[in-house]
């Protein structure tokens, strides 16, 4: 596998070439939006990367992004892998150890999410604080890949100096940013509401089908890390949720998000 990741991260430094991003950045469901706002100086289809998987999601475009955005050299994914896919964690979250071979220090993530915390209104955007992971395949299963421990702690996994940072922005924006919990599920259906019922019990105040597989790989690998959720719809009220419905949403909440990560990027410093 290592040596499958450094093939995959020294063909991209080749295609790259000078570019040297710090941070990269998961732009998850309907969030694809968001990729206007970079100044991009490289697109590279999933497919055509050695050792990629291929995204199969309509509304996930399926892309490795170079560029600039927030003053800083950034990669970017537009779309990502789900384990739902068919794929394991360790092949989805293969694009966040290539990160790391490339030097990346800060992973900012996103992704549409189903409200559980019944304060919340459809269109929020929440900073996840911690998370559940109920995805049945754990990414870090196997033979251990350095850098990283055998047994990774992941007490610290959201960045407290991101999470007030961005606290801070959406203050001086005066737009309401909640914070909680996501739990990941296996997907690919939606949750029936005795789910939505049985996750809040367990503590999630939102729920979606992705991120947490990439965000424990990218402790791993030592980097800071940051997720932010779209609250496309409310578990508490409804189990009738569709895939179309969470792409408007989170169409909606694009300039808002794109916003908060544009003067997160600029105010991190690596
Ligand atoms: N459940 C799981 N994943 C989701 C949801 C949901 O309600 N909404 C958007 N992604």
């Amino acid at each position: 596998m290592l040596d499958k990741i450094k093939e995959t991260a020294l063909w991209l430094k080749t295609q790259a070439k000078g570019f040297e991003p710090k941070i990269a950045i998961i732009l998850g469901s309907g969030l694809g939006n968001l990729e206007k706002e970079i100044n991009v100086k490289l697109e590279i289809a999933y497919k055509d990367i050695p050792n990629f998987p291929v995204s199969t999601v309509e509304g996930h475009a399926g892309k490795l992004l170079f560029g600039n955005f927030g003053g800083k050299e950034i990669v970017a994914m537009s779309g990502r892998f789900h384990y739902y896919e068919g794929y394991s964690t360790k092949e989805t979250t293969f694009p966040i150890y290539v990160f790391y071979q490339l030097g990346v220090k800060v992973l900012l993530a996103s992704n549409a999410a189903g409200g559980l915390n019944p304060g919340f209104r459809i269109g929020d955007l929440m900073v996840i604080t911690d998370h559940i992971n109920m995805i049945p395949d754990h990414p870090l299963r196997g033979k251990n890949i350095p850098p990283g421990p055998r047994f990774l702690p992941l007490g610290d996994a959201y960045s407290p100096r991101l999470i007030s940072l961005a606290e801070r922005i959406a203050v001086k924006h005066d737009f309401t940013l909640r914070d909680g919990i996501y739990l990941a599920d296996s997907g690919p259906t939606y949750e029936t509401m005795a789910e939505y019922r049985m996750y809040r019990l367990l503590g999630a105040d939102a729920i979606g089908m992705s991120t947490v597989p990439e965000i424990i790989v990218a402790r791993h690998c030592d980097m800071e890390c940051f997720g932010i959720s779209v609250i496309t719809n409310s578990g508490y009220k409804s189990a009738l949720v569709t895939h179309e419905e969470v792409k408007d949403t989170a169409d909606d909440v694009a300039p808002r998000m794109s916003l908060l990560f544009k003067e997160l990027i600029e105010n991190i410093e690596i």
